[in-house]
């Protein structure tokens, strides 16, 4: 295999800390899940958080990650995050890079609402807030994306939307907000079918919109993810990514598979055409990676994914963002793994991992920090190398 550097047309790419990656330059935590309270000065580069299972890896990158986007990954209550024998948690990041350095801090309370402040005041908005530094999380969960339904795909690719295109949430929220009102009429014991079509105007509008969106969004996705993998398996697996609606064309298309439908859909008493039902379509050797796909392309195609969200975040918003990475050595062997983090070295950014194989994570050299992690507590490695460890 000729080992071409991937996204050459892309001016992100770049051998050493890139002047426009976003980078958590401190963080604070007190009272979060297992951790003990921690002042860290991650490295502007690669951040190795290695140690046993159980241990608080997870739980930090679940500190960044909720800077960001007020959020847990793994999709936890706030009552949940707050250390089991404390009341509140506080979590903190200051993050450098274009265009101004800001400060995140957010207390998380047990049992009643959280506090933000940004920059030391209360934020005006939440989409000011999520703007501020968004991430690219890859956890285990998230091989969904290759073995789940298409749910999980969607989900990736409308969260993409959302980061690089401000038009795009208000389209989601009114045709999310039209499906259910329409299934909700669907449901009922007499629908009026005149009240039921009243939605489809609406439904072809915005679901037009939102299908070009995720189509080019898809255009800009796929070419990369499939360097990517080609890049960590060589060309000898072909691998397939693209955008497949339900419905072909645009809002008359749309509007027409809704009236055609309207009968059955009153049977089964919710809408069945539109971009709801779409799909990432995601095959290798010509099938389903869900069904066809070894254990090891999933997660290669997954990684590729999360990857090409990176490249494309970077490209849209002209930043790059931090990419928080749970337990990626689990996920490939050692080979791919080296593609992988040559890969991942040459984009530049922030990134934090976690591992329990510190020795499979193969980034040499310069902007390399190595932290253990031990019952909750976090300390810095001095060595450089990892196998020192
Ligand atoms: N609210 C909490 N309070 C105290 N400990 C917690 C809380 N939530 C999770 N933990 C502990 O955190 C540990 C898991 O941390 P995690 O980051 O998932 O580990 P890993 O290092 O394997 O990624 C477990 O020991 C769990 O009991
Ligand atoms: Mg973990």
């Amino acid at each position: 295999m000729t080992e071409t550097r991937h996204g050459d047309d892309d001016a992100t790419a770049a051998p050493a800390e890139s002047p426009g990656a976003l980078r958590f330059e401190q963080l604070f935590v007190r009272g979060f899940r297992n951790l003990e309270p921690l002042d860290l000065s991650p490295s502007p580069r690669f951040n190795v958080f290695s140690g046993d299972n159980g241990q608080g890896k997870s739980n930090l990158l679940e500190v960044l990650a909720y800077l960001s986007t007020l959020r847990s990954f793994r999709a936890a209550p706030a009552d949940e995050l707050v250390r089991r024998d404390g009341q509140d948690a506080v979590l903190a990041g200051k993050v450098e890079g274009p265009p101004a350095p800001h400060t995140l801090k957010v207390r998380l309370h047990r049992g009643r609402a959280r506090e933000l402040a940004l920059d030391d005041k209360r934020p005006r908005t939440l989409a000011g807030w999520l703007a501020v530094c968004p991430v690219v999380v890859f956890h285990p969960g998230e091989l969904a994306l290759a073995q789940g339904g298409p749910e999980t795909r969607r989900k990736l690719l409308d969260g993409i939307l959302e980061e690089i295109d401000p038009s795009m949430g208000p389209v989601m929220l009114e045709y999310g907000k039209a499906l259910r009102s329409r299934n909700r009429l669907l449901r009922s014991e007499r629908p009026d079918l005149r009240a039921v079509a009243a939605f489809d105007p609406i439904l072809a509008r915005s679901g037009a919109l939102l299908v070009a969106a995720r189509r080019a969004l898809v255009d800009e996705l796929a070419p990369r993810a499939q360097a990517t993998f080609e890049w960590l398996f060589g060309d000898s697996i072909p691998v397939d990514i693209r955008y497949a609606p339900r419905i072909e064309g645009g809002q008359d298309a749309l509007l027409e598979a809704l009236a055609r439908s309207l009968d059955k859909d009153r049977a089964r008493g919710f809408t069945a055409e539109g971009p709801h039902a779409d799909d990432l379509a995601l095959q290798v050797h010509e099938r389903g990676a869900r069904h066809h796909a070894s254990q090891g392309q999933q997660r290669s195609l997954v990684l590729a994914l999360k990857l090409a969200e990176l490249e494309v975040l970077a490209r849209r918003i002209g930043r790059v963002p931090p990419f928080l990475l749970d337990d990626v050595s689990s996920e490939l062997d050692r080979t791919r793994a080296g593609r992988f983090f040559r890969r991942l070295s040459d984009l530049g950014g922030q990134v934090f991992l976690t591992t329990t194989m510190p020795e499979l994570v193969l980034l040499e050299g310069e902007g390399r920090a190595d932290f253990r992690v031990e019952e909750g507590r976090v300390s810095r490695v001095k060595t450089g190398s990892s196998r020192d460890m």
